[in-house]
């Protein structure tokens, strides 16, 4: 007789066993970039301001979400400014990983809203030259260079990532295809040892039904005394 108990022993330590095999897959491909790049400025160039009024302009970089960096020595069209990167107002902003931040240039106005220089996606991927420097240029507006030595691996890593994204996805189907047939195969193995189980069970019943109605058979064949019937079973 298969008991509760066998079908626990035999089926009840492979379910946590493919949990475990599920989890250690998940970490080993959610490979977490948890190092954050420091991006500085490195030179800025304007070319024009937005101000109609003759007075000096205040130029601010920032990103959606974060806090403004305001740009104290930017005063002047046509002048090249160069920064040593430890400016009090620097570093600029951080990229946490190859996910890009929408920042821009703005100038802010005392009238109407900010105005805005230009507005990008600013990604460790643009740091793919070996200085770790980036140059945005935009025409008529400015010309500014950034330095994130620390975004030239992730760079690297996103154009790797990249290439490797059709073989990666394959074996991303794959484990999804063998866990999806480990756990069928458990669950239908189950069902089939719960279905004999449930037969087993029930024809046991039958039985004891059968010897009982025997039972009964004799007992009356006793109280009448007729002849012993039984034996021909
Ligand atoms: C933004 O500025 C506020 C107030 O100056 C400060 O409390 C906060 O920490 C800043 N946030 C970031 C992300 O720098
Ligand atoms: C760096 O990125 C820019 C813009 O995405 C691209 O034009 C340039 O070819 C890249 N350089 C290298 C060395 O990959
Ligand atoms: C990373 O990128 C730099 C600049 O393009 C290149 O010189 C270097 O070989 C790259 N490293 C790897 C590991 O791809
Ligand atoms: C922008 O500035 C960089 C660094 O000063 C310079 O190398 C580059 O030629 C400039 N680009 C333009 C279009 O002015």
């Amino acid at each position: 007789m298969v008991s509760r108990e066998a079908i626990r022993r035999r089926f009840g330590t492979r379910v946590p066993f493919l949990l475990l095999l599920s989890c250690m897959i998940l970490l080993s491909y959610s490979q977490v970039l948890v190092s954050a790049a420091v991006v500085t400025l490195d030179s800025i160039e304007i070319f024009k301001t937005h101000e109609w009024l003759p007075s000096k302009p205040t130029v601010f970089f920032s990103c959606k979400g974060e806090n403004d960096t305001v740009l104290p020595d930017v005063k002047e069209k046509h002048v090249l400014y160069t920064f040593k990167g430890e400016e009090s107002w620097q570093p600029l902003t951080e990229l946490q990983n190859i996910k890009c931040k929408r920042c821009g240039f703005y100038e802010k106005d005392a009238i109407k809203s900010d105005d805005v220089f230009d507005e990008w996606e600013f990604c460790a991927s643009d740091f793919n030259s070996s200085d770790g420097k980036y140059v945005h240029f935009k025409e008529k507006e400015f010309n500014a260079t950034f330095l994130c030595p620390e975004c030239v691996p992730l760079a690297n890593a996103s154009e790797a990532s990249s290439k490797g994204k059709d073989n990666t996805n394959m074996i991303h189907w794959a484990i999804i295809v063998v866990i999806v047939v480990a756990v069928s195969v458990v669950f239908v193995a189950g069902l089939v040892s719960g279905c004999k189980y449930w037969q087993k069970r029930k024809r046991q019943q039958q039985q004891a039904r059968f010897l009982k109605l025997f039972e009964d058979a004799d007992d009356i064949e006793d109280e009448l005394g007729i002849g012993p019937l039984s034996h021909v079973v």
